[in-house]
């Protein structure tokens, strides 16, 4: 049977999430959308249900599962009433606004009994990480010691701060290390450039690993996103963003898209490939809600640490048994 799912918030993401449910995704058929813009819920609908609010969305009966792809103040609120309802979620990063928003998400879900979100950290989903991962795991670079991550950004509006930057940006990078190293962040310290760009944010985690990430908003070349896994016996690397070399003008190389739809279009699709199959019985791989909370909680301490510029422990409790 093919999976009912509706799509709140169709700007960017949304409306790119709603298309790969439309046209990529076996097992599931876009019901209907809800934005804000009602124009924009028109476009995105592309002839399926125009909801004229997100709790008729989520209530209905066509409407088997969820993505939550609106602003980020209002993800929280929109999970939790779909646990109110029992239907699953794929929730746009972050999960909250804030680590203690995102713990009502968690608790709400525990009370419930049943994992129902899955925060869309789609960089589990990038075939490059998950090779990264998997030589890791085989042992083939021995035991890791450091992991260099690089997030560049063509160019980012000028009222975008070194806060924002953690919020929107780091986050990415604080859940593929938690993924990839398979540990948890013990402290952090950071430096940052003039403007507060870039940001040079340095975590250690508890088997005394180093996660060092550079994010760069006004790199002006491209998007351009780069991980490298350093063991006692071998290094393993993302490859070039791009499937061709293109030589010109006395030079040659890869080249890199302007922003992360086109990188991480494949993720994307997979993503929600896999997180179908687990709505629709199977076994939930993404990042859960635990996973968001933790996101969201390191991305706050280190704001906190952009501010005070001291070294500061990282606290965020241990993981529940429910989501062992
Ligand atoms: N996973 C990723 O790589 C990634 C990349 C970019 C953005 N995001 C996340 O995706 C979410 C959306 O980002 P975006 O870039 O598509 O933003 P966007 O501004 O392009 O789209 C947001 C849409 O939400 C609509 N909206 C506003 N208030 C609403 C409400 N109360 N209910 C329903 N819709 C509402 C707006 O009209 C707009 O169409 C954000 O939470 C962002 O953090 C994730």
């Amino acid at each position: 049977m093919s999976l009912g799912v509706a799509v709140i918030g169709t700007g960017v993401m949304g409306a790119e999430h709603a298309r790969v449910l439309r046209e990529e995704t076996p097992g599931a058929h876009l019901v209907g959308v809800y934005d804000a813009d009602a124009a924009r819920a028109r476009a995105a609908a592309a002839g399926t249900v125009v909801f004229p609010d997100p709790h008729s969305l989520i209530a209905s009966d066509r409407v088997d599962a969820i993505v939550v792809s609106s602003p980020d103040a209002t993800h929280a609120t929109l999970s939790r009433t779909c646990i109110e309802l029992g239907k699953p979620v794929l929730c746009e990063k972050p999960l909250a606004s804030s680590a203690a928003e995102a713990l009502t998400v968690v608790e709400a879900e525990i009370a419930h009994g049943r994992r129902l979100i899955q925060v869309g950290y789609m960089r589990r989903f990038d075939r490059g990480y998950q090779e990264m991962k998997r030589v890791r795991e085989a042992g083939g670079i021995g035991q890791p010691v450091l992991l260099h991550n690089i997030h560049r950004n063509a160019r980012a509006p000028e009222w975008f701060t070194g806060q924002m930057s953690i919020t929107n940006s780091f986050v990415h990078e604080i859940d593929i290390s938690r993924w990839l190293l398979g540990s948890e962040m013990t402290s952090v310290q950071i430096a940052a450039g003039p403007n507060e760009d870039p940001l040079m944010i340095t975590m250690q985690t508890e088997k005394g690993e180093i996660v060092s990430t550079e994010i760069f908003m006004n790199a002006t070349y491209g998007y351009h996103v780069h991980a490298e896994l350093i063991g006692r016996e071998g290094t393993v690397a993302l490859g070039p963003p791009s499937f061709t070399i293109t030589n010109r003008n006395g030079a040659g190389g890869v080249s890199y898209p302007e922003n992360w739809v086109p990188r991480f279009q494949d993720a994307y699709r997979r993503q929600m490939s896999q997180w179908v199959k687990a709505a629709s019985g199977g076994t939930a791989t993404g990042a859960s809600a635990w996973d968001g909370y933790v996101a969201s909680a390191i991305a706050e301490q280190v704001t906190e640490a952009l501010v005070s510029r001291r070294a500061t422990t990282l606290n965020y409790g241990r993981r529940p048994a429910f989501y062992a």
